[in-house]
């Protein structure tokens, strides 16, 4: 006689899929970031990693797939924060097709399974080269924390959902910290993370909401559509892939400045169309655009942060006033995720295993 118990069953706890679990956990993620990475009130990164980021005249942030998506997120954070002109790429692109690589470059691979095969072929690549390097994965003995010259973690802890929910929100949180030590600690930081993770808290605790527009917006929809401006625009590629990816809907995310030159002739009678807005310059755009599709049909929704938010918005974040606002990725990684959790639901499908997708991809 033996009992029949399947352990990954068991870790999900009272979860239907591990994607909610992991979504669920992202408050915590974000405090055990701030426990581990700071001292004092300030973020301590290795000096050596630190001086070596700061003799490079320009970082180049490779990774694949949600990886690359934290990676836009990131790129603002060591541009505006620390001052080194940063870029972001896809590795399978830089592989065979790079850009003209500066002076003095640094090479930052973000990565959930540091075994992603495109990313491990630029790091074989830059190391014959000689350039320097950091991975920031969340396994830790892997091929690129090892091949890289110094390696970060990023705490999520086990990730068992093919789509990659609270290692994303790891990746972006590694590198605001590390962008913030770079630029010599930022008084404010730890206390401003510790109330973003009491908002992530807010947020993923709102979600009955969120679960209830996915089920009149999405899960009988064909096609969708994100828009965004500015860091609003970087999230609707993780938010369109993410619902893409579990749910099989034909989904599009852009810049929102974007629709009118060519995916508004796409917009018909009831098609979703969901607006991100957080950030204050750009917040008058994205909702005439969004008006836009209105008038040609579209079913709207909003995802807005409070202080750029009115009583008509759908989803409401968290307020994040002046400089805060940079903060508008992180809080929208919830929504966008759970809009993906919920319209696969209602699907009734397999939402941990996508079809044709592999947590981890070792073939180029
Ligand atoms: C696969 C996973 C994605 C992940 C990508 C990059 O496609 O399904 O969730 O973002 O690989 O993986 P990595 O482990 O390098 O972050």
């Amino acid at each position: 006689f033996h009992l029949d118990i399947d352990p990954a069953a068991v870790d999900k706890g009272t979860y239907p899929f591990f994607m909610l679990k992991e979504i669920d956990e992202q408050a915590i993620v974000a405090r055990n970031l701030i426990e581990h990475y700071f001292v004092n009130g300030l973020p301590q990164i290795d000096e050596k990693i630190l001086s070596a980021i700061k003799q490079a005249d320009r970082l180049y942030i490779v990774a694949a797939g949600t990886s690359y998506h934290a990676a836009l997120i990131g790129r603002r954070f060591f541009e505006k924060w620390a001052g080194i002109s940063t870029e972001a790429h896809i590795a399978s692109e830089f592989a065979y097709d790079h850009p003209l690589i500066s002076k003095k470059p640094f090479f930052v691979f973000i990565s959930q399974s540091g075994e992603t095969a495109d990313s491990i072929q630029v790091l074989d690549f830059i190391k014959k080269e000689h350039y320097p390097s950091l991975t920031l994965a969340n396994v830790m003995n892997s091929t690129l924390t090892r091949e890289a010259d110094f390696a970060l973690p990023i705490l999520a802890g086990p990730e068992i959902a093919v789509a990659s929910t609270k290692a994303y929100m790891a990746q972006i949180l590694t590198q605001v910290i590390l962008a913030a030590a770079l630029a010599g600690g930022h008084d404010q930081l730890q206390a401003e993370l510790s109330r973003l993770a009491i908002d992530l808290q807010t947020v993923i605790d709102g979600q009955d909401k969120i679960k209830e527009l996915a089920d009149t917006y999405l899960v009988h929809a064909d096609r969708a559509f994100y828009i965004g401006r500015a860091a609003d625009a970087d999230v609707t590629l993780e938010a369109a892939l993410k619902l893409k990816e579990i749910s099989y809907t034909l989904v599009e995310g852009f810049a929102a400045g974007e629709l009118k030159h060519g995916t508004i002739s796409l917009i018909e009678q009831n098609t979703p169309v969901i607006a991100l807005i957080s950030q204050s310059k750009t917040a008058g755009l994205t909702r005439s655009n969004l008006e836009e599709t209105m008038a040609r049909g579209a079913k709207a929704m909003t995802i807005v942060t409070k202080n750029l938010a009115s009583s008509d918005d759908d989803i409401i974040l968290p307020a994040l006033n002046g400089e805060m606002e940079m903060f508008g990725p992180i809080l929208e990684a919830v929504p966008i995720q759970l809009l993906a959790y919920y319209t696969s639901l209602g699907r009734k499908l397999d939402v941990d295993h996508p079809r044709n997708l592999a947590k981890s991809v070792t073939v180029q």
